[in-house]
């Protein structure tokens, strides 16, 4: 990362003290931080401290005709490789949205040509208020790229949604905003224009009983973000997915499912498709008999010891990938794994003959959460080892990569 430059715009609210963290963290990865203090911003850190850690001068006001003289704020806003609201208050963000420019940070906001991350910190009330909403909104549809804030006890003695994340994962999506990202949407015609992809999402359910049933923790975030980031690049998609509580994306065909057995039938029914990537966590095992009346406890006449006799479901993955007829071109597993994960990935390709697996280790947060840290995994072993960013990301980058495959594809047949 070295030789990356990001200007960092820091709002007057009290996770101001976690930026100087942040620069701190940049640096470490080689990006150095050029700083904007707001008004506010100087009443929780003091433009000292901050020049003291980026080592640079630190620029607060719009007319000093002394920066003008030096750098002026048009210049200022375009310095950088990418611009860095943190933490973005409610105010500053308004000002975003609206396009106001009457102090430094919100004139130079609206005079950058260079891409904007937006990492919001504010009471939970605050963030949760429909002009906020409107304005994180109307912000991403302008491009600005806006992280969700954590969600957890807060300065002012509330609780929710509002808190800065931590430093790091800050610096890592900053590392993933400044690596190149690849260039997916917006190309004509879109890359995988004319495909057609199969993606399962989601957890199975496996009913014990009318009103029961085994499932896991699985929330669909990887797999929508998937069939959402294939759809953009043009592809057709139908997801199979498990029950989730996602809203399906656009330009996406989705098809609800249940159980292991229903996500097979469905994906038979998709064929043919050019790439299937199987995301869903499915049940290994479901109840070999599902009582066909709610179990009663042993007052209601029910059995007091009931025992649970499982069967083996079908693997879709290890199904679609061995088919002789139809299989799709490109099949794609996950592995989420505890331990070893590089080695039972690679197991786990060889044995489901799939051609990719992403896999990922799940011990920490990654089941239900935002972010992802996963290794792509190829025939010929670890292909990238990709570091920790939103599940949007990891989508974003696994289909350049599918559509990379495809051109390739599409040159040696050319090449014929
Ligand atoms: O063997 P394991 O469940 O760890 O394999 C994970 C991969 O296999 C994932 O891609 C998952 O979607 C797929 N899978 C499947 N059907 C199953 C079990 C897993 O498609 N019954």
């Amino acid at each position: 990362m070295s030789g990356k430059r990001i200007l960092l715009v820091i709002g007057g609210g009290i996770a101001a003290y976690k930026s100087l963290e942040l620069i701190r963290e940049l640096a470490r990865r080689g990006i150095a931080s050029r700083c904007i203090v707001t008004k506010g911003g100087q009443e929780f850190v003091t433009p000292l401290s901050v020049s003291a850690l980026s080592g640079e001068k630190v620029f607060t006001e719009l007319f000093d005709l002394d920066d003008e003289a030096d750098m002026g704020h048009i210049q200022l806003s375009r310095s950088a490789d990418l611009v860095v609201v943190c933490p973005a208050t409610a105010d500053l963000m308004a000002k975003a949205a609206n396009g106001l420019a009457n102090d430094l940070a919100s004139t130079t906001l609206l005079a950058t040509d260079k891409p904007v991350l937006m990492v919001p910190a504010m009471n939970v009330r605050m963030w949760e208020h429909a002009a906020t909403q409107r304005n994180v909104e109307t912000l991403r549809n302008d491009g600005v790229t806006v992280m969700d804030p954590d969600e957890g006890a807060m300065a002012c003695g509330e609780f929710g949604p509002g808190r800065l994340p931590e430093p790091l994962e800050i610096a890592g999506r900053i590392e993933a905003l400044l690596s190149d990202g690849p260039v997916l949407y917006g190309l004509d015609p879109k890359p995988l224009a004319g495909r057609h992809a199969l993606v399962t999402a989601g957890p199975t359910r496996e009913p014990l009983d009318p009103v029961r049933f085994l499932s896991n923790h699985s929330s669909g975030k990887q797999g929508y973000a998937i069939a959402g980031a294939l759809a953009k690049a043009g592809a057709r998609v139908t997801l199979v997915s498990g029950p989730v509580a996602l809203q399906v994306p656009d330009g996406v065909d989705h098809v609800p499912v249940e159980t292991a057995r229903e996500m097979l039938d469905a994906c038979q029914d998709a064929l043919p498709s050019d790439v299937f990537i199987s995301v869903a966590a499915v049940a290994d095992w479901r109840p070999s008999r599902a009582a066909a009346k709610k179990m009663k406890l042993k007052e209601g006449g029910g059995d007091p010891h009931p025992t649970l006799e499982l069967s083996e479901n079908p693997d879709i993955l290890a199904t679609l990938s061995r088919k002789k007829k139809n299989r799709p071109d490109l099949v794609i597993g996950f592995a989420a794994e505890t331990h070893d994960v590089d080695a039972l990935a690679i197991a786990k390709l060889k044995r489901k003959r799939c051609d990719w697996i992403v896999s990922n280790d799940v011990s920490g947060d990654v089941m239900g959460g935002e972010m992802n840290e996963v290794a792509l995994v190829t025939r010929e072993g670890i292909e990238v080892r990709w570091p920790r960013m939103t599940k949007q990301d990891v989508a974003t980058r696994l289909v350049a990569r599918i559509t990379e495959e495809f051109g390739d594809e599409a040159d040696k047949i050319a090449a014929q």
